[in-house]
């Protein structure tokens, strides 16, 4: 079973059964292309991921450049300082941030140009050969080193498409492999996601596309694999005959902020759940694979999205918030974001109904509800266990069971249970079995989710990548009702900002004999 444990040296340890070799890639050149350098996206997680990635070894220190591409003039020098007031050091205590600091913005160079111009690509390929050449002719000739480039598409997806093609004409390893990492949205519907694929294909073949969804790289979501298949107590009950339903829930206490004019073409639907949460679900819910390999568990993944039923509206609720003012702020409404469109009714809250008609999960309700500025931040998995059967403990019998992940924030895991209240009586309490990260995991560190999914894509890993027929079955679950929606099929309610959403959300739940979980 191929498994691959990050090192120190940045090589990767391939173990196999009882075997294991060092996959000695760390005499090859890695060149990181940013397109979009001078972005939010690039500027607040692709760089400081690789800085972090960096600063822990984990990548190739005499031999890696990163290069940033955008179309604003930029020199090095500009580029590099525009990156430092992002960098932190994240990790205590080990060489001199300052100096790694230093070292690493060394590394980072810049290049001007379009996402459609082959002439920009080719002045790119020119800088990196440059970098390249210069630490390849110092190699010894026996270690046979390559130059490999990744490419992450941190830019607007109406120029994936260009940018795909020029880097595939004019800037391709020519000794090495490419690989180009495309971040989310992946299309809108069913079809423009079909269209997307398809122009990705006449440029780059599926080995070398890395789609990107970050909470897979969420440690709590990478352990759901771990937790169901190595712990013999959970897999037993993970199914129809013990799960009443099972709950996905995002939340986050602040609107769309400056992001309105991106959010509004997509929606809550678009931007959460169709992707992040969607992700979640078929991870929480696959058969168990093969092996820990990426096929194989992509192989899982897609069996159960296809065996979703498709969305149906009457299974879906859409809010949208308000403004709401307080005694010390004013918290603005979607609508009164500049960059919306007037009158918009694009949802920036939902909850929906799913089922899994396979016979591990049929009749199980999956819950999941996502919304922009509501009352809290948080990122969770709720299962709830059917009753205990008999009625030996009658009244005093204080709910069921429930499994609760909490992805973000304060990570943990936790099994409420029904316990004897200490003492000569015979009462019962609620309680837990509480995993809590910060206290269970106290000396160590949490990479962020582009560090793992970025270090992944470097060692060639897809586990944690969404494959294209993964990606087609997820958008035809969603397609039919979003285009009910964006036809105005379903207004969205409306709720204040700061509230715990619509309440439409609860008629829904209990549409199918449940509670929301708090
Ligand atoms: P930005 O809007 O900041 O765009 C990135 C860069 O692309 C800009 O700096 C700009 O660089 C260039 N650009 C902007 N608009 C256009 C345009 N209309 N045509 C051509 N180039 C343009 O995006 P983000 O950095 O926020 O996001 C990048 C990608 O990542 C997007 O696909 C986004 O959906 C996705 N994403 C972003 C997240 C985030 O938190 N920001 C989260 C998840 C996904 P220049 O003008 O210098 O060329
Ligand atoms: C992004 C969405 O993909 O995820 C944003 O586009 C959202 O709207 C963000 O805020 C949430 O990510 P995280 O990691 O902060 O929960």
């Amino acid at each position: 079973m191929p498994r691959i444990v990050r090192k120190e040296t940045g090589a990767a340890t391939v173990t196999s059964g009882n075997a294991s070799r060092v996959k000695d890639d760390n005499k090859d050149f890695l060149s990181f292309v940013v397109l979009g350098a001078s972005g939010d996206l690039a500027k607040r997680k692709v760089i400081p991921a690789l800085f972090a990635l960096y600063y822990q070894n984990q990548l190739p220190t005499d031999n890696f450049v990163i290069m940033g591409y955008a179309r604003s003039e930029l020199s090095d020098e500009e580029f590099r300082s525009s990156l430092e007031a992002r960098l932190t050091c994240r990790v205590d205590e080990r060489e001199s941030c300052a100096g790694k600091m230093e070292e690493f913005l060394q590394k980072c160079f810049y290049c001007q140009g379009g996402y459609d111009s082959e002439e920009g690509f080719e002045r790119l390929n020119q800088k990196l050969l440059v970098q390249e050449e210069r630490y390849l002719m110092d190699c010894p000739a026996d270690w046979n080193a390559d130059a490999n480039r990744i490419f992450y598409m941190s830019i607007p997806p109406s120029v994936f498409l260009p940018a795909a093609e020029c880097t595939s004409k004019k800037a391709s390893a020519a000794k090495g492999w490419t690989r180009v990492i495309v971040e989310k949205p992946f299309g809108r519907d069913s079809e423009t996601s079909a269209a997307l694929n398809e122009g990705l294909a006449k440029h780059l073949t599926e080995e070398q596309v890395y789609r990107i969804d970050h909470y897979l790289g969420k440690e709590l979501v990478e352990n759901l694999i771990v937790l169901r298949f190595a712990n013999l107590v959970f897999e037993p009950l993970w199914n129809r005959q013990y799960v009443e339903n099972v709950q996905i829930i995002f939340s986050e206490n602040f609107g769309t902020e400056g992001r309105g004019g991106y959010f509004d073409q997509y929606g809550i639907i678009r931007d959460i759940m169709q992707n992040h949460l969607l992700q979640v679900l078929a991870l929480f819910a696959m058969e168990p694979p093969v092996s820990l390999d990426a096929e194989d568990i992509r192989n899982e993944k897609v069996k159960v999205l296809r065996s979703m039923r498709t969305l149906d509206l009457d299974d879906v609720v859409v809010g949208q918030y308000t403004s709401r003012t307080t005694s010390s702020a004013e918290y603005p409404g979607y609508l009164d974001d500049d960059t919306v469109p007037e009158g918009s009714i694009v949802p920036t809250y939902a909850a929906a109904a799913l089922f899994i008609d396979n016979p591990r999960w049929e009749g199980v309700p999956f819950l999941m509800k996502a919304g922009k500025a509501l009352d809290k931040r948080e990122a969770e998995i709720r299962m709830q266990f059917k009753s205990i059967p008999g009625a030996l403990y009658g009244d005093k019998s204080l709910g069921n069971n429930e499994l609760v992940i909490r992805i973000q924030p304060e990570e943990a895991i936790t099994l409420k249970i029904s316990n004897k209240v200490p003492g000569l009586g015979m009462d019962l309490n609620r309680t837990k079995l509480n995993l809590q990260y910060s206290e269970g995991y106290k000396e160590f560190e949490f990479p962020d989710a582009y560090e793992r999914l970025i270090l992944d894509a470097v060692n060639g890993d897809k586990r944690l990548f969404i494959r294209s027929d993964e990606l087609k079955a997820a958008w035809e679950i969603f397609t039919p009702a979003l285009h009910k929606i964006d036809n105005g099929e379903l207004p969205p309610e409306l709720y204040p900002y700061g509230s715990r959403g619509p309440v439409g959300a609860h008629y829904l739940a209990s549409k199918y004999g449940v509670r929301w979980s708090m």
